[in-house]
């Protein structure tokens, strides 16, 4: 076909109802490139729980190797009930950001209409920002240790490491992120959220960065929280938000508190980017071991996630499609939670690429 794109994408379905999700957004992803033109090619990898339990291993450096040849990787969930808690997570998520170099977390945390909000009288017009995440430093890079361990004189450390970089990098990601939604249409302003009355050294790092970085940007609007702070104005008046930039453990809990008032765990996803390289696109919301099988659970959120893997690749209508079909898709559901949707899983899927196969 002429003028048609490939993509060839790997896809790591992983635990629990993971693979029933991915299922559902390889048949949204489908649609979409049937009408736009680009076709994918699947290539599966078992990495997970179950793999762990039967090798002992979690991701072996020959997966990376393979991994790095393409541009995206879909992601469903990892997480098993009967690994211990740590072992998945650091030995294949934290691996696959880490080695991947994928140092941006990108959350978007958009209300569709229809959508039950836990807000008082905050509708989609009040909620449309971005977190972008730090996504391979500060708290996570396991730097630290333990002595006198097993004594009541034990000491355990875990620092906050971010070297100018490092900081730079992800900064100016999210300039740029800011300076590509005004030209969309958006407000056009960055915060930065941290700790810098209290983290003086770490925190000064990244505020003196900031504003250096700012006068580069001088089309984007910016502005500071801490932290605390952040997390109350983001449920107060989350309408003052348009981007976020803050580092990795902070990033990592004001995104759970943004997926739930964007609706929940049923539509929250996210992207680990490494703008360079190869960038990977998941639901958020974990394995739910107890929903495997049932045909339940929301694909949504991996829907999302495929999306967000569309517009990374630059098919930027084809995104578009796949947005106004979730977004029609979330007025009929009753709910977005696994069991209340009035629709099953497949079903859901189906909704939203007839949608777009139709429109
Ligand atoms: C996330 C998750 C991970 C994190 C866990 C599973 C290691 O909570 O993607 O937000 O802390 O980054
Ligand atoms: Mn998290």
């Amino acid at each position: 076909m002429t003028g048609s794109k490939h993509y060839s994408i790997a896809v790591i379905p992983g635990d629990g109802t993971g693979p029933e999700v991915i299922k559902e957004g390889k048949k949204v992803l489908e649609a979409a490139g049937k009408k736009h033109n680009i076709s994918f090619e699947f290539t599966d990898y078992n990495f997970g729980g179950d793999r762990y339990l039967k090798t002992k291993e979690t991701l072996p450096d020959s997966a990376i190797i393979k991994l790095k040849q393409f541009k995206a990787i879909y992601l469903g969930a990892i997480g098993h009930p009967y690994v211990p808690p740590g072992i998945l997570e650091v030995g294949i998520l934290l691996k696959l950001r880490f080695s991947l170099d994928q140092y941006i977390n990108l959350r978007p945390v958009k209300l569709y209409p229809g959508v039950d909000c836990p807000l008082k009288d905050k509708g989609p017009e009040d909620i449309d920002f971005v977190v972008v995440r730090e996504n391979t430093g500060g708290l996570y890079t396991g730097h630290g240790g333990v002595t006198r361990k097993g004594t009541p004189y034990e000491v355990a450390t875990q620092v906050m490491v971010y070297d100018r970089q490092m900081v730079d990098r992800c900064l100016e990601y999210a300039f740029n992120l800011t300076r590509a939604r005004k030209e969309e249409g958006k407000p056009g302003k960055l915060t930065l959220v941290h700790k810098t009355n209290v983290l003086t050294y770490v925190g000064d790092l990244w505020y003196r960065a900031f504003m250096e970085m700012a006068k580069k940007f001088s089309d984007i609007e910016t502005d500071y929280n801490h932290i605390d702070a952040a997390c109350m104005w983001t449920v107060k008046n989350p309408e003052w938000f348009d981007v976020i930039v803050i580092p990795n453990m902070f990033g990592d809990i004001i995104t759970d508190l943004g997926a739930m008032i964007q609706g929940g765990m049923g539509i929250a996803a996210g992207g680990n980017i490494n703008p360079g390289g190869t960038s990977m696109f998941e639901p958020i919301g974990g394995s739910a071991p107890k929903y495997t099988g049932k045909n339940v659970i929301n694909p949504l959120a991996a829907i999302e996630a495929g999306r967000m893997m569309l517009k990374h690749l630059g098919e930027k209508e084809a995104a578009k499609s796949i947005e106004d079909a979730v977004s029609y898709v979330c007025t009929q559901v009753k709910s977005l939670s696994a069991c209340k949707m009035g629709y099953s899983t497949t079903e859901v899927g189906d909704m939203v690429a007839e949608y777009i196969s139709g429109s």
